[in-house]
């Protein structure tokens, strides 16, 4: 057999970026790819890349002008490297990047991952390979799944694809653009994935889509199925201790998964839900479909669903004609929900979406100073949320050993990285821990009351699979 080929993939922007990128690396390991960590000693370079703000594509083309350097050097040394571009740019930009960089081989879209080898192939008998269809087979059904070692290698959390694509076309949004119209895997197919990743040790799934509830896959009965439900039946599957899901739409938001949220323990109370803007004005003006007081509303339904419930969002400051008043509008609705976290972005008008015509552009320098206002205010909200934690049990999800020696690094509920000093035996579990202290972001704690593990010895009782 040959000698393995090493793959470095560079992934930017989402978890869904993540994700492809894990499915790439399997997709590929079959034609005799093996990952490496460094772009140096590859000879395949991916760069999986984001368009989804400011100078994406310009940061694809100064890493193709470095990758060039590499590749030019390479060749000198009798070293074939091949250089692809795949993710959301590929999608957007593929025949510019085709014209401006010559060293790319591969142009990859989203949605067409699972043609890699023969795009490969292609490249290497006809010099370059383009493919940013939109095709309308099932990509899922032709990736290739992940080895059990690639899967026990991945560690304890996993994120999972259930949706893909949306329909909402916000005016500022390039996703539907690049990842096409919204669609959803059929429950049995994710629920045989969510096996196999427990089946191999992961305790946590993250459920991820671009509007990932609004879900509505094939049930096993023939039924479509919302998110709510597909959790309460991933939730069933033997060693699945904690689920997780992001990014819902306000619009999209049920009474399912919301009382999810109240009947399933392992449904992690923390929810994701990008709101924008506290102002009506604005969130008309980026067909939001919702109004601040919508967003109100369906928070407290959470609440009372699940008094524990914590939230985190995205914000977009300087939207095209945001005035004082309506930036005000969205530090007072943020004072009033109070995050655990939350992302706040500058807007950055997007080629081709219709608020990149809106004019009235917000100068850069009010940009900066409202983005720095609501930035400290969501800090304040985030570090006085963490520092409650202090003095309190928490659940901590363990998943590796940490930097510091001795020290094993967890999750709690809220996704807060909590240290404590133990055993590295205790990855793949959930224990109680007290709160000690916190410092910045990271918490640190002593595990409370920890059942000893059962003796490991062969015994007629069947132990059921779960790691907590
Ligand atoms: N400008 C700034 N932020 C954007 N986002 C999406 N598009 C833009 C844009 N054009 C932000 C939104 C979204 C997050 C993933 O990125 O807040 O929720
Ligand atoms: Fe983009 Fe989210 Fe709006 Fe869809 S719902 S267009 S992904 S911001």
């Amino acid at each position: 057999m040959s000698a393995p080929r090493k793959l470095h993939i560079k992934s930017y922007g989402c978890q869904m970026n993540v994700y492809d990128a894990q499915r790439m690396v399997d997709t590929l390991a079959p034609e005799g790819f093996v990952e490496t960590a460094s772009a140096d000693d590859a000879d395949l370079v991916i760069l999986n890349t984001c368009h989804i703000r400011e100078k994406a594509s310009e940061k694809v083309f100064s890493e193709l002008g470095r990758l060039r350097v590499m590749k030019e050097d390479a060749a000198r040394e009798g070293h074939d490297v091949r250089i692809a571009v795949a993710g959301c740019v590929a999608q957007a930009e593929g025949a510019e990047i085709m014209r401006r960089a010559p060293t790319v081989d591969v142009v990859v879209g989203p949605q067409s991952y699972h043609n890699l080898p023969q795009l490969l192939e292609q490249a290497a008998r006809e010099g370059r390979a383009l493919d940013t269809e939109f095709p309308v087979e099932d990509k899922f059904k032709f990736l290739k799944a992940p080895s059990n070692r690639a899967i026990r290698a991945r560690g304890v959390s996993s994120f999972v694809t259930v949706q893909e694509g949306c329909d909402k076309f916000c005016t500022f949004c390039v996703v539907p653009y690049t990842r096409g119209a919204e669609a959803s895997r059929p429950v049995e197919h994710i629920a045989e994935e969510v096996r196999r990743l427990a089946d191999n040790g992961v305790r946590e799934i993250t459920l991820i889509g671009q509007n990932v509830n609004a879900y509505h896959g094939e049930g096993p009965d023939g039924r479509v199925w919302s998110l709510g439900r597909l959790a309460h039946h991933l939730a069933a599957i033997p060693g699945i201790v904690r689920l997780r899901y992001s990014t819902s739409h306000p619009r999209d938001m049920d009474d399912s998964l919301i009382e999810a949220h109240r009947d399933l323990p392992a449904l992690m109370p923390f929810v994701h839900l990008p709101v924008q803007s506290g102002s009506d004005r604005i969130l008309a003006a980026m067909n939001r479909r919702h109004r601040a007081d919508d967003y109100r509303r369906i928070i407290a339904r959470f609440r009372d669903a699940c008094p524990d419930i914590a939230f985190s969002s995205d914000f977009i400051v300087g939207f095209p004609g945001e005035t004082e008043t309506d930036f005000a509008a969205t530090l007072a609705l943020v004072g009033e929900i109070g995050y655990a976290s939350a992302y706040s972005f500058k807007y950055s008008p997007r080629p081709g979406t219709p608020a990149a015509d809106m004019g009235d552009a917000v100068p850069p320098a009010v940009m900066d100073e409202r983005l720095a206002r609501l930035q400290h205010l969501i800090d304040s909200q985030q570090a006085a949320f963490n520092a409650a934690m202090v003095g309190r049990t928490v659940d901590v999800l363990f998943e590796r050993p940490a930097r510091n020696p001795g020290q094993i690094v967890g999750r709690t509920p809220y996704l807060q990285p909590l240290h404590v000093m133990a055993s590295p035996d205790i990855v793949g579990q959930v224990l109680p821990v007290a709160v000690m202290r916190h410092e910045s972001y990271s918490l640190f704690g002593d595990i409370v009351a920890a059942t000893p593990p059962p003796a490991r010895v062969a015994t007629a009782q069947p132990q059921p699979a779960t790691g907590a």
